[in-house]
């Protein structure tokens, strides 16, 4: 008979993503309602290891709904991925009596929390908290929005001095193997192409995409460039693209972390609250290895596995917009 459980532990782990303190905030809050106890682990899969544990109430999530990153912080523990690392965390949940775990983060975060499972049979869930938004089993993972928004508002910005200037610009964007941050924000901010990971078209047709803005004397030419993608990152496009056409001023801003912080958007508060609250009931039914989700606004249960080894694919929909908005 399986363990009844009394404490739930909660990490984040990875990269942070905006939205992660309001998935916190419902998982504790969740928790307390439920009459468990709630403890925080500090830093991630390395603060599991080094004992950084504590216990937290409903007051100590106040006012952090709103607020960018984790309080909880967050780390990528190389140590974790060793059998040692895991024990000596194992242990410490021991020593607290944490009967399950609800983990915040994406593929890495899973990838780790499947394997603790296999050995140790603890109950976990998974929420899915990643900019990325490459996970299977949920339409949109909680800090997408906040940050494809982020990219809108600066392409939209660097747009004004584009086309004052008359120059074509390459955005980097960031994704790691996806493309589904470049591919959102490149239809909202009207885009003149992206460079996407799951897209294998060759150099030649960036050159004709713009060719034909030169032809339709376009202004300002905005090309989203996703980490990930097969020709290379933005500067080494931007060089290829110079030698070409050696007469178009170009630049390159590579947006980076700012991705990553600020304030979540209303859609990743309301979906972290949501996935919050069902990861928490989802261990009270039960549940494990599992990641919760939201497929057409309704709670779903993914096997982890599931979750990381099979990629979200890209909206091939949205895909045509692009290309026939970019005209
Ligand atoms: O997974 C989130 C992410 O921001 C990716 O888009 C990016 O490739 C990576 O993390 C960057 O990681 P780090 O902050 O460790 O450099």
């Amino acid at each position: 008979m399986t363990k009844p459980i009394k404490t739930i532990g909660v990490l984040t782990s990875g990269g942070d993503s905006p939205g992660m303190n309001a998935a916190i905030r419902a998982v504790v809050r969740a928790g307390i309602f439920y009459e468990k106890r709630v403890f925080g682990i500090y830093e991630g899969y390395q603060g599991l290891i080094e004992n950084n544990i504590e216990e937290i109430n409903a007051r100590s999530v106040k006012n952090i709904l709103h607020r960018g990153g984790t309080i909880l912080k967050s780390s990528r523990s190389e140590e974790f991925m060793t059998s040692e690392g895991r024990k000596k965390a194992y242990d410490n949940l021991q020593k607290h009596d944490i009967d399950a775990l609800v983990l915040i983060g994406g593929n890495g975060t899973f990838t780790g929390g499947h394997i603790f499972w296999e050995e140790f049979g603890l109950p976990i869930i998974g929420v899915p908290g990643t900019i990325d938004n490459d996970l299977y089993g949920t339409d949109f993972t909680i800090g997408f929005d906040s940050a494809t928004n982020t990219v809108m508002e600066c392409v939209d910005k660097i747009r004004d001095t584009a086309e004052s200037h008359n120059r074509l610009f390459f955005v980097e964007v960031m994704g790691r193997d996806s493309g589904h941050i470049a591919l959102r924000a490149g239809v909202s901010s009207g885009a003149l192409d992206v460079v996407l990971p799951e897209e294998s078209t060759p150099f030649e047709d960036l050159l004709s995409e713009l060719k034909r803005a030169e032809k339709n004397r376009k202004t300002n030419k905005m090309v989203i460039v996703s980490e990930g993608n097969h020709i290379g990152d933005s500067m080494s496009i931007a060089a290829r693209v110079k030698e070409k056409f050696p007469h178009i001023e170009s630049k390159v801003t590579i947006l980076g972390h700012l991705q990553r912080g600020g304030s979540p958007s209303c859609f990743d508060r309301v979906m972290a609250s949501q996935l919050g609250v069902a990861s928490v009931e989802a261990l009270l039914n039960g549940q494990s290895d599992i990641m919760v989700g939201l497929e057409n606004n309704q709670v779903t249960h993914t096997f982890l596995q599931k979750a990381i080894n099979n990629k979200s694919s890209l909206d091939t929909e949205m895909l045509r917009l692009s290309k026939i908005l970019s005209i």
